[in-house]
């Protein structure tokens, strides 16, 4: 069974004031007892999310990572300094940095492996845009995004991962994917993992992510394809945010 996994990308929002309501709206919160939930927001608010989250349920994420370990890169965290603040799980390849940072599959991959390198459970995220959905090139993008990096992982490694699918016209843009949609989607990528092994495709956790919100998740999230949710806008208030776990159990 896979235990399902809601994540909330604050993007470049929030503020530490509502860190602190995070921690405060979700103290000894009773949540289904088989679910993970990360909160994902700008790195400086990291550290005081680890301390306001103390005595709730959320765990951490962080929305990048660079590659390199130290050195001459500025601007940039790496992955060991996100695990020295119990950062657990980092997006890799959000549509929004493949598209406004020009990050290529291979860009995105080696942030991956940075990830696993640093124990960190990377949340790698694909997606088709509009024009690619029109086209009908939705898996094959999609496809080509999963494929990239799950041929160049070692077992071990491919298991380690999350895949968020993230149909980028559906991003921030209130139009959420149907159900079926995903599901459609989000089944062909099981079938692709199962060529790896079935077992292996099995164990794997598949996120949907678009415009996931309090009204829409529980029907999302019963597909059967579906393990979770990337959520953005709706990540950012805590009564939504606490529906859309409660629609996980
Ligand atoms: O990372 C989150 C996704 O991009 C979804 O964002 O829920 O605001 O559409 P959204």
């Amino acid at each position: 069974m896979r235990t399902p996994l809601i994540a909330g990308n604050w993007k470049m929002n929030g503020s530490a004031a509502l860190i602190n309501d995070f921690g405060s709206a979700f103290a000894d919160v009773s949540l289904p007892a088989a679910l993970d939930v990360v909160l994902i927001p700008p790195f400086p608010y990291l550290d005081a999310a680890r301390q306001a989250f103390r005595n709730t349920p959320l765990t951490l994420g962080a929305q990048t990572l660079n590659p390199v370990e130290s050195g001459a890169h500025t601007g940039e965290v790496s992955g060991r300094m996100l695990k020295e603040f119990e950062v657990s799980y980092v997006l890799v390849g959000h549509s929004e940095r493949r598209e406004l940072y020009r990050e290529s599959d291979e860009q995105v991959f080696d942030r991956l492996l940075a990830a696993l390198d640093n124990g960190l459970t990377p949340i790698l995220c694909v997606g088709e845009s509009l024009a690619e959905r029109d086209a009908e090139k939705t898996m094959d993008v999609v496809l080509r995004q999963v494929g990239y990096a799950m041929t160049r992982l070692a077992p071990e490694q491919r298991q380690a991962v999350v895949i968020a699918y993230e149909p980028v016209w559906a991003i921030g843009t209130g139009r959420t994917a149907t159900p079926e949609q995903a599901q459609d989607v989000m089944a062909g990528i099981r079938a692709y993992l199962a060529e790896f092994s079935t077992a292996f495709a099995e164990q794997m956790r598949l996120l949907y992510g678009g415009s996931m919100n309090a009204k829409n998740a529980a029907e999302l999230l019963a597909q059967p394809d579906i393990d979770g949710g990337l959520v953005g806008g709706a990540s950012l208030k805590t009564d939504d945010f606490y529906a859309i776990c409660q629609s996980a159990g």
